[in-house]
């Protein structure tokens, strides 16, 4: 029977500080422990993660953290022995906020160090792929991966689950960021795409036509109309009675904004999709054609696009896998995830990594080629 790879995980890359022991089992990863320490309520007085204000966090909630993380796997051993149990330790090493990574990465380089095992450094935005495979059947590759977060909203050409090729990726804000940002326009807290589906669910999608992007996945334009609605300039308020500049909001209003504005979000997801599949896959032959669509990111969790994912994937034919709710924000089980199957193959990183503030996977292009000028 194969070898069973026990790996710890370490996340600490923006405002959530997590542990997760991952077991890479006949090429299955089992998530034996997953703890997350979430900084929302450190951070939601300011609307926005404050980088001094999480690197602190992440000093003060690390160690306690490890130990929960550890401690399903002790078997009554002692910390030390537990940890020597392991065979690796991976962390997030980037894209992330600097001081925050700091704390991960050394953390993992000193335990790694004092029981003499390899250390794995890992890219966040890979890593929340692989959290679509955790406790999951084997993916069929090629797949088509699509990472939907507050930093990233990016598609991938996977060869395997370690293999990707970036396709494309947003030219501005990510998609989590619009979600955030057009919260903190109708008033809603920190963070806000949560808050935007909570509020959505009673509003009417089809209230306000915001302009979709049809070929990429570009949101300003789509934040700027939400202003708009807003706070609409003065040339476009003339003459409005719905929308006068500084009016209230009625509650019903907000409602219908959101809903709109929700759903032009995810529109915009499934036709940069589209139209990248259209250029590269409309040929049932044709080379590379993914055989599943794999999901991760905090924006994942919303109910809207994974419907919307579910039908992308039935019109293409291709399977779906997208992460559990629980794995889709940020947690340490996707980082030990990638770890694992790293580990799996013989490879380790050299003590002296530095972590990077950005990802090394950068779409080679936007989804923008040949849009008309
Ligand atoms: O992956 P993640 O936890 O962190 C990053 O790597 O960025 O993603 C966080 C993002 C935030 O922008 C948050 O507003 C968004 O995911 N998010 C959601 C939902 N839950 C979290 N966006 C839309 N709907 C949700 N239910
Ligand atoms: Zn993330």
């Amino acid at each position: 029977m194969a070898q069973v790879l026990r790996v710890l995980g370490v996340e600490t890359s923006c405002d959530e500080t997590a542990a997760s022991v991952v077991d890479l089992d006949a090429g299955r990863l089992r998530v034996r422990s997953n703890v997350v320490s979430s900084q929302i309520a450190v951070h939601a007085e300011y609307g926005g993660v404050v980088p001094e204000l999480a690197s602190r966090a992440h000093l003060e909630r690390l160690l306690p953290t490890l130990r929960a993380a550890l401690e399903p796997v002790a078997e009554g051993r002692a910390c030390r022995e537990t940890l020597a149990s392991l065979d690796a330790i991976a962390v997030a090493s980037r894209p992330g906020l600097i001081g925050s990574l700091l704390v991960g990465t050394s953390a993992a380089k000193a335990l790694a160090w004092s029981i003499d095992h390899p250390v794995l450094a890992v890219d966040h935005v890979a890593a929340h792929l692989v959290g679509a495979m955790l406790d999951a059947e084997p993916v069929a590759f090629p797949s088509l991966g699509l990472v939907v977060s507050g930093g990233h909203t990016a598609l991938f050409l996977m060869r395997d689950a370690l293999t990707l090729e970036p396709l494309a990726g947003t030219p501005d804000d990510a998609v989590g960021e619009a979600f955030d940002k057009g919260a903190a326009l109708l008033g809603l807290p920190y963070p806000g795409g949560p808050q935007i589906e909570r509020l959505a669910a009673r509003g009417d999608s089809s209230a306000v036509k915001f302009p979709v992007p049809q070929l990429d996945f570009s949101f300003s334009g789509l934040k700027t109309a939400l202003l708009h609605e807003i706070q609409p300039p003065p040339r476009r308020a003339k003459g409005r009675a719905d929308a006068v500049s500084g009016a209230p909001l009625t509650d019903d209003r907000r409602a219908d904004l959101a809903a709109s504005y929700q759903r032009a979000l995810v529109r915009a997801v499934i036709h940069g999709m589209e139209h990248l599949w259209s250029e590269r896959w409309s040929d049932a032959s044709a080379p590379e054609r993914p055989k599943t669509l794999l999901v991760g990111g905090g924006v994942a969790a919303n109910g809207l696009l994974r419907s919307e994912l579910a039908a992308f994937a039935n019109a293409q034919s291709i399977a779906l896998q997208i992460a559990p709710l629980h794995y889709c924000l940020d947690n340490a089980a996707m980082i030990a995830g990638v770890g694992a199957l790293r580990a799996a193959r013989g490879e380790r990183d050299p003590l002296d990594f530095a972590p990077q503030p950005i990802s090394l996977l950068r779409p080679t292009r936007t989804l923008s080629v040949g849009r008309p000028s």
